[in-house]
């Protein structure tokens, strides 16, 4: 008899607390798209109370998904509850999540409050939380490190308050898995009202441990756990929930419980944060790492040509890994261009939008003659981040760079409601765009990431780049992809800018 084990998805609220790792509205929707297909059972759009562009962005999630359970955060306090409940009016299937710190340090340092005014706070927070929805799921923060007994006490008056699911968070990942194992056993065998709720898990990985703890809880009866894709989140981030997914599939025998979930979307939504976030996926990274199904050793490559099993636990394609298709070209009409891409799930609202992708397409087949899948989402990526860019749009750029020479960069910004030129020179053809970026913009930000990728092969192949500034603490991340890597570099720079320039006003839910 197997259970189903529900996947709750985070990416977009715990993900999105990574410093760098911000998202826009309309690329959090197209995240949120893709968990849909990948048939996500939940869906944490964030934390509406944040800023007015948290707001935004639940209820642009809450409107789109239809499949999904969407999900808003609240402290336990009535003005987050009622804001998330707000956020949520358009969902098909809304849920509050609230959660309080149940542990002696966090009670004492950062709450100030006794114990009993916590339980008391937790009880009316779950209560007015049903006022919104009868899907209620609540969390006491920190409680890798709570009292048991006290967890059984309040576990059991939020239950008996409404709440249908109990998350327990691993907050600062220092669980281990045997001890985070035995703790959810004895919570469900302990709390008179245990078989009233689902319980769940949300384990952070500062210790490398989230994937290995919530597993464990899964064994000792967990049928939620809470994750992220490529296990972003939070400083070292939270459970990967590729990994979480694969782990339950390949093993069912040893856990008992599967999930719902279309696993050959795990791949495509990978590399959609990855490109929307700027956090590249490690090659050796289980699932969607690039090397996760390549065979280097000749023994290794013998076994698996006579036998797939003899090294291989799990299918490439069943995750999603396909070979990269030629799917265009230059003489591919807008028909095969607009249906090729909703098969990747991206649609156009507007005749407008899908001319402008279908120009940028034309632009590229121009320079590259195989347009693959990847260049596809590349060009879509680029295309919302160009949009996204409010306040400095890169025009017109020519860079000189010649041996013995000093290399120059002469550009045109749209900066503020009006066009700036500039030039600079440089170290290099990248270091001087950026030098007369900065003339204009003078954002004042330190460059602490530049990295290059190649979206597909060839020396034809766009050059995809990320770059991450710093200012004032505030850490943001911008991205560009052009087959000229120096425009693509030039074009990340400005992206990130009109981050770092653009107000910040956005609280963080456990601060
Ligand atoms: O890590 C944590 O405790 C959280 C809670 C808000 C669930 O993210
Ligand atoms: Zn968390």
């Amino acid at each position: 008899m197997t259970d189903r084990l529900i996947i709750f998805d985070t990416t977009l609220r715990d993900g999105e607390q990574s410093p760098g790792a911000s998202m826009t509205k309309d690329e959090k929707v197209r995240i949120a798209k893709a968990l849909e297909r990948m048939r996500v059972d939940i869906i944490e759009a964030g934390f509406p109370i944040a800023s007015p562009g948290d707001f935004a962005a639940v209820q642009a999630v809450a409107t789109a998904v239809k499949e999904s359970r969407v999900c808003g955060l609240a402290r336990a306090l009535d003005t987050d509850i009622d804001r998330a409940g707000e956020a949520l009016k358009t969902a098909v299937a809304p849920r509050i999540h609230t959660f309080i710190a149940t542990s002696p340090i966090h009670m004492q340092k950062k709450l100030r409050m006794e114990p009993d005014q916590v339980v008391a706070q937790a009880v009316r927070a779950v209560k007015r939380a049903r006022q919104f929805t009868d899907d209620v799921e609540f969390s006491p923060e920190d409680a890798g490190r709570s009292d048991p007994d006290f967890l059984c006490r309040i576990l059991e008056a939020v239950i008996d308050a409404g709440a249908g699911t109990l998350n327990i968070p691993d907050t600062v990942g220092y669980a281990m898995p045997e001890q985070f194992g035995a703790l959810i056993r004895q919570l469900r065998e302990r709390i008179p009202n245990a078989d009233k709720a689902v319980f769940s898990v949300h384990c952070h990985n500062d210790l490398g441990l989230a994937v290995a703890n919530s597993l464990a809880a899964v064994a000792n009866g967990a049928r939620q756990v809470e994750c992220t894709i490529n296990g972003l989140g939070e400083r070292a981030g939270n459970a990967a929930l590729e990994e979480i997914v694969m782990a339950v599939r390949t093993r069912e025998d040893y856990f008992k419980c599967n999930t719902n979930l279309d696993t050959t979307q795990i791949v495509p939504a990978s590399r959609l944060v990855a490109g929307i976030t700027g956090f590249a996926v490690q090659p050796n990274k289980a699932i969607v790492g690039v090397n996760a199904f390549a065979h280097e050793s000749g023994i290794h490559q013998d076994g698996v040509l006579k036998s797939r099993e003899t090294y291989e636990i799990m299918h490439a394609e069943d995750v999603g890994w396909s070979a990269n298709r030629m799917v265009l070209g230059k003489h591919s009409g807008r028909n095969a261009f607009r249906t090729r891409l909703q098969e990747l799930g991206v649609s156009f609202v507007t005749e407008e939008e899908l001319n402008d992708a279908f120009g940028r397409f034309k632009d590229l087949a121009d320079k590259k003659h195989e347009i693959y899948d990847d260049d596809l989402q590349a060009l879509v990526t680029d295309a919302n981040l160009e949009a996204g860019n409010e306040r400095v749009k890169l025009l017109t750029l020519r860079v000189c760079s010649e041996t013995g020479e000093t290399p120059e960069a002469h550009l045109t910004l749209w900066f503020d409601g009006g066009e700036h030129g500039a030039q600079a020179q440089g170290g290099g053809p990248v270091d001087a765009s950026y030098r007369a970026i900065e003339s204009v913009v003078k954002s004042g930000a330190t460059l602490l990431l530049y990295s290059v990728n190649n979206i597909t092969t060839g020396t034809d192949a766009q050059g995809e780049v990320t770059v991450r500034l710093e200012k004032g603490g505030r850490i943001v991340n911008g991205q560009g992809a052009d087959t000229d890597i120096v425009i693509a570099s030039a074009k990340a720079y400005v992206n990130a800018v009109n981050k770092i320039i653009a107000p910040a006003a956005k609280a963080h839910p456990q601060v």
